[in-house]
């Protein structure tokens, strides 16, 4: 047990199993009080009536930590709203919310189903939205009552948003919105002193070992140091980045950023674009490879 979070209260949603459980008992240990959010669903997003979240509130108390059961659906926008007023009528006030609750429908593209297409687009970026506009509009008010909280907000992207992966187009566009959307919400906010960053997590949870060979993954706890550390007072001066963690590495990723440029000082004759824009390609750095390509 450290102290790098005492007095703080956090909400980590999706924290019933993998990734979440994990972020929540690290935040735990190092003195946060923390509303555990999951809405119990199996990994395709169907509902199975188990609250899991139960067992890792146990955990917390039984190792002398603070916590609470929330079952909120994150990307039910007023049960977003009601678990972040959970946070503060319970503990007192919010300081870190941990967006992670997510689920997959892997496919390729033009197997995709539209309900596929709308439920994995839901829980993913409305599930980020939500409990990220009612934390912000609530630090909002606390920072023009002169009670500016030191609010910390770290998402969840991936690899799959940010390089793309095959056969999961759907989640890679909605990590890839997570990704633009924590650069946003860290400019909007920083004037009420919060900062929000993502990570790109790796781990062997349900959500990997049916999709690839985890035998050498990381584990859920592995993630969970860099969301302390960034979830803390002292992590103000880091926003709007996205970090990936692998095992013992964390890497810094750099998104989409101007690259060559030719200027034709009128309107472009279709024509010419093909050699012009082949010259500017061949100048840059190639792309890194798509997952699964
Ligand atoms: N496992 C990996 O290697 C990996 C890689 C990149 C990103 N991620 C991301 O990390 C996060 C956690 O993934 P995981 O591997 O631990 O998956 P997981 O399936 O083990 O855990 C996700 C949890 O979220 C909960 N949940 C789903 N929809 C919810 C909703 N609407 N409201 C509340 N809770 C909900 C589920 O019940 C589940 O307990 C996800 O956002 C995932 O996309 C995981």
């Amino acid at each position: 047990m450290s102290n790098l979070l005492e007095g703080r209260v956090a909400i980590v949603t999706g924290a019933g199993r993998g990734i979440g459980r994990a972020h929540a008992l690290e935040l735990a240990r190092h003195g946060a009080a923390v509303v555990v959010n999951d809405y119990g669903v199996s990994l395709a997003g169907e509902g199975t009536g188990e609250t899991p979240a139960e067992s890792v509130v146990a955990e917390i108390e039984a190792a002398g930590g603070r916590a609470v059961v929330n079952t909120a659906d994150v990307a039910d926008f007023d049960q977003a709203e009601a678990m972040v007023r959970q946070a503060i009528d319970t503990f007192g006030g919010l300081d870190i919310l941990v967006n992670n609750a997510g689920f997959v429908r892997d496919r390729m593209l033009v197997n995709t189903a539209e309900e596929e297409w709308d439920a994995v687009i839901r829980v993913h970026l409305k599930g980020h939205f939500a409990p990220l506009r009612h934390a912000g509009a609530y630090w909002r008010a606390e920072a023009k009552a002169g009670r500016e909280r030191a609010a910390r907000v770290i998402n969840t992207s991936s690899g799959a948003g940010l390089q793309g992966s095959v056969g999961q187009t759907t989640y890679s566009a909605a990590k890839a919105g997570i990704a633009a959307m924590t650069l946003v919400a860290a400019q909007e906010m920083g004037r009420y002193g919060v900062t929000v960053n993502a990570i790109a997590p790796v781990a062997r949870t349900r959500m990997t070992e049916g999709a690839f060979d985890t035998s050498a993954m990381a584990l859920p706890e592995d993630n969970s140091p860099i969301v302390a550390w960034l979830a803390s007072a002292e992590a103000g001066d880091v926003t709007g980045r996205v970090i990936e963690i692998d095992g013992s590495t964390m890497t810094v990723e750099l998104g989409w950023r101007h690259g060559p440029a030719r200027d034709a000082g009128r309107r472009w004759e279709a024509v010419e674009v093909g050699p012009a824009l082949r010259d500017l390609l061949a100048q840059g750095p190639d792309p890194e490879p798509v997952y699964g390509a």
